[in-house]
């Protein structure tokens, strides 16, 4: 059974492929109406969303499928107290692909565990979320016209902001890119993400200016602040617009740099760079639906397992991230990975007790 739950797992190829059937999806929609023709989407977000839960819905209404979920996740029987085993149980029987979104990291993989069709990772907590590199590698390589030999600033949440893990795990699979990645020192990106840059032979300034840099980009990612993932409220009051994008400093960047942004944006791009043609962010979310239109036409397609692998049943949670799925839901197994030779949680990367 394949799934997507962290970029890092996609081969090249696979990518590749993708990429070439979103392309073509875009240039010629009406070939695609019934690709998807009988199949059912479960839409499982735990958190909220406006562009992947909408752009994860049109691209399987537009492939000729149909699509069921909660607007509200009280309403679902989580609600309850029911385990993240059970409901997966549940929604893997009624649908042929899961779409799922949750603040807990590592859900997704837990999910894939115990589904009996393939389970995509729309966002899980501050780790991980595949589809919106999807989004963003389109964006690239349809305006750059390759993602190779790029420099590319990431600004912003960078602890938090798991767009920017997804994507840098992306980049891995290109040549010769250079990161600058442009934070406070208190949201710079996480230990397992800096090994994995190390691990990869990947070039990468970690720096705290924005303007010192830009010059230099052939990309700036811009991010926001994440309120929702700090514990500490001053923590938040410290960062918050700490980075501002204005047509000011685009007066210093490349003329044919790339402004992106996962969005939502709150205050960290001024609304008069919109007009800037270096700013793509709203291309960007459409390219989105094309990119996770290719996704689903593969997934949504392949058989379903009518029994998955037994799996050991965890007694603890051994993981120390207090936001790891492995927090609330103890039965799952102690997977262990190794992050530069550190046994980590397979899960969600953090370390372990
Ligand atoms: N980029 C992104 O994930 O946006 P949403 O939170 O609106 O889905």
């Amino acid at each position: 059974m394949r799934h997507l739950i962290d970029f890092g797992d996609l081969p090249r190829e696979e990518w590749d492929a993708l990429y070439t059937r979103a392309s073509q999806i875009m240039d010629a929609p009406e070939q695609f109406v019934d690709v998807c023709r009988g199949r059912v989407m479960a839409s499982l977000f735990y958190e909220p969303s406006t562009r992947t839960n909408f752009s994860f819905q049109t691209a399987m209404l537009r492939l000729g499928g149909t699509v069921f979920g909660f607007a509200d996740p009280n309403s679902s029987s989580t609600a309850k107290g029911e385990t993240l085993k059970d409901t997966i149980k549940m929604v893997s029987g009624y649908a042929d692909v899961v779409v799922m979104r949750t603040p807990w990291e590592g859900a997704a993989r837990a999910a894939a565990l115990y589904s009996h069709v393939p389970v995509v990772n729309a966002g899980d907590g501050g780790h991980m979320h595949p589809t919106q590199t999807m989004a963003d590698l389109t964006t690239i390589t349809r305006l750059l016209g390759k993602a190779d030999g790029l420099s590319i600033g990431l600004c912003g949440d960078l602890k938090n902001g798991r767009t920017v893990h997804s994507l840098i795990k992306a980049m891995a699979k290109f040549q010769d890119v250079r990161f600058f990645l442009i934070s406070p020192r208190e949201l710079a990106v996480p230990d397992y993400m800096r090994v994995f840059l190390q691990e990869n032979h990947m070039r990468f300034t970690e720096v705290t200016g924005l303007e010192a840099v830009i010059p230099q980009l052939d990309m700036l990612y811009m991010t926001r602040i994440q309120r929702e993932r700090f514990v500490d409220p001053l923590e938040y009051e410290r960062n918050k617009g700490v980075y501002v994008l204005t047509r000011r400093k685009l007066e210093r960047a490349k003329k044919h740099m790339l402004v992106m942004h996962p969005l939502p944006r709150v205050d960290e791009i001024t609304v008069d760079v919109d007009d800037d043609p270096r700013a793509v962010y709203f291309e960007q979310a459409r390219y989105g639906m094309f990119a996770r239109m290719a996704l689903l036409a593969d997934l949504a397609n392949q058989p379903r397992l009518d029994r998955t692998p037994a799996v050991e049943i965890g007694v603890r949670p051994v993981c120390r991230n207090p936001r790891c799925i492995t927090q609330t839901q103890p039965y799952l197994p102690p997977l262990v990975k190794q992050n530069g030779g550190v046994d980590c949680c397979a899960f969600c990367d953090g370390a372990l007790e």
